[in-house]
């Protein structure tokens, strides 16, 4: 039963909404005292030296799939960060978990509150600290379009804390005020107060990172999102669904971003007579990314980004499914009884130094779970990179490194495995590494390459032009008026 009502959204509010803030006092006035320091975080900490800049951004101004955006130059600081949450269902009960069929919950239920709360701060905080990761990037954008595209995923980024400050604010009182504060004050990477989970905390240091990032680490954003719009906690659903529309944006510029890398290599070792995909000299003479480079960059970022899901068999993830608060990937579709008592689900774990897959109760293994429909999710687009460059008759395959590689948490963080999932030990590991990863040199190399492109329909030499422009643009728009 889902309905689609046109929501009205008034833009020239100082906080666009379709939750009816102007009818909360107490609330909005929460919202607009937490306003300022909002801003002098995106200052301080938003993309640096752009702020006084017209970008061309799409703005959320509605909810309805036809029509929920518009496309202006607007400065970043002016942006307009708004609170919209899908459409209410009529009638929706609790999908899963021992609640499962009752009414969902419109305020937040007493003995499931430190938890709720425990989950939407940690989705919070991963919002600023991707913006925080990649602030430095408009200095070397390829392009014009890039840089648009980058700032686009860093205001959105802002406004997904908005909605996670909002539930905050809305539902927890004084500790959603004092959790609110403290979104503003953690730091990626930093010693003294960092952000929560590790990935957000690695440096975004080249552009092929940032596509990267944005292939595969807002795509955990994606599958955290996806469990939690399966939320009994209504608001907690409707938000998230929301946030949803505008995440498949941030994967696009991922998908799109490597791509072009990709095509740019093969096109340069084509038109230089070049076959062999691991002549790397040569290839990198060329001022392109050799793909085995590429390979290791996916390596780093996609193992990176499985850490994210946390420990394979966990006691939090299987008490806030039970709960009701946080569900699977695809939750409604999936055919069992949606709340698992009797269940199992196979897990790959460590027995005697081996990787060996034991049936494990389903409800400890949710996450193990979702990291997997996480992987066979990103694989969606390793095979289209892969048919990118096949097209371009270059013999050469990107893989996924295997589950197991280069973890920090969870089964796997005690022992060395490589990224095609053999286990070996700690020397052979770290006499690899480079072979595995980015090699310091591997880093300076690409650095090299990330010079500014601002000139208007022009793209830096490793990245090939993107098929079509922002909101059907032609070619040399002046999607950040520089002037
Ligand atoms: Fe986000
Ligand atoms: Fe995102």
């Amino acid at each position: 039963m889902s309905e689609s009502v046109r929501v009205e959204v008034n833009y020239d509010d100082l906080i666009p909404n379709n939750v009816n803030l102007s009818s909360d006092r107490r609330l909005l006035k929460a919202l607009e005292e937490w306003h300022p320091g909002y801003i002098d975080w995106w200052k301080d900490m938003g993309p640096e030296g752009w702020n006084d800049k017209e970008v061309y951004l799409r703005t959320a101004v509605g909810v309805d799939p036809k029509g929920w955006a518009v496309f202006d130059h607007v400065k970043m600081p002016d942006y307009r960060w708004g609170v919209l949450l899908a459409p209410k269902v009529e009638g929706r009960t609790i999908p899963f978990g021992k609640h499962k069929g009752e009414p969902v919950w419109e305020e937040v239920p007493a003995e499931y509150r430190s938890m709720l709360r425990r989950l939407i701060v940690i989705q919070g905080d991963t919002e600023p600290a991707s913006v925080e990761q990649q602030r430095h990037l408009g200095a070397t954008a390829p392009s014009l379009y890039d840089m648009r595209n980058l700032f686009q995923v860093n205001v959105e980024e802002g406004r997904h804390l908005w909605a996670m400050v909002y539930l905050l604010v809305k539902y927890f009182g004084k500790d959603g005020r004092e959790e609110a504060k403290m979104m503003l004050e953690r730091r990626s990477g930093n010693d003294d107060k960092p952000r929560i989970l590790g990935a957000f905390n690695e440096e975004t240091p080249d552009w092929l990172s940032f596509f990267m990032f944005t292939y595969f680490t807002d795509r955990d954003g994606k599958m955290q999102l996806e469990s939690l719009a399966q939320s009994g906690f209504d608001p907690l659903s409707r938000t998230t669904r929301f946030m949803l529309t505008e995440e498949a944006h941030h994967m696009f510029v991922g998908e799109s971003g490597v791509q072009r890398v990709l095509e740019r290599t093969c096109d340069a070792m084509n038109e230089a007579g070049i076959s062999d995909p691991y002549d790397i000299e040569a290839i990198r003479a060329l001022g392109v990314i050799d793909l085995p480079t590429i390979q290791k960059k996916l390596n780093f970022h996609m193992s990176v980004t499985h850490d994210l899901f946390g420990a394979e068999l966990s006691t939090n993830a299987a008490a806030a499914f039970e709960a009701g608060l946080k569900g699977r990937f695809k939750e409604e579709k999936l055919e069992d009884d949606h709340q698992l008592y009797n269940e199992t689900y196979p897990v790959m774990q460590v027995v005697d130094g081996q990787l060996v897959e034991k049936d494990e109760n389903a409800i400890a293994a949710i996450n193990s779970r979702l990291l997997d429909d996480y992987i066979t999710d990103a694989k969606g687009g390793i095979k289209r990179w892969n048919k990118a460059i096949a097209k371009l008759g270059i013999d050469f395959e990107l893989k996924a490194p295997h589950k197991a590689f280069n973890r920090k948490i969870g089964q796997f963080s005690d022992i060395n495995v490589t990224p095609e999932g053999e286990v070996v030990d700690a020397d052979t590991f770290t006499a690899n590494l480079e072979n595995y990863m980015p090699s310091e040199a591997d880093l300076v190399f690409i650095n090299g390459l990330m010079k500014p492109c601002y000139e208007r329909g022009q793209y830096a030499g490793w990245i090939k032009e993107p098929k079509v422009g922002i909101n059907s643009q032609p070619g040399d728009f002046e999607y950040v008026r520089l002037a």
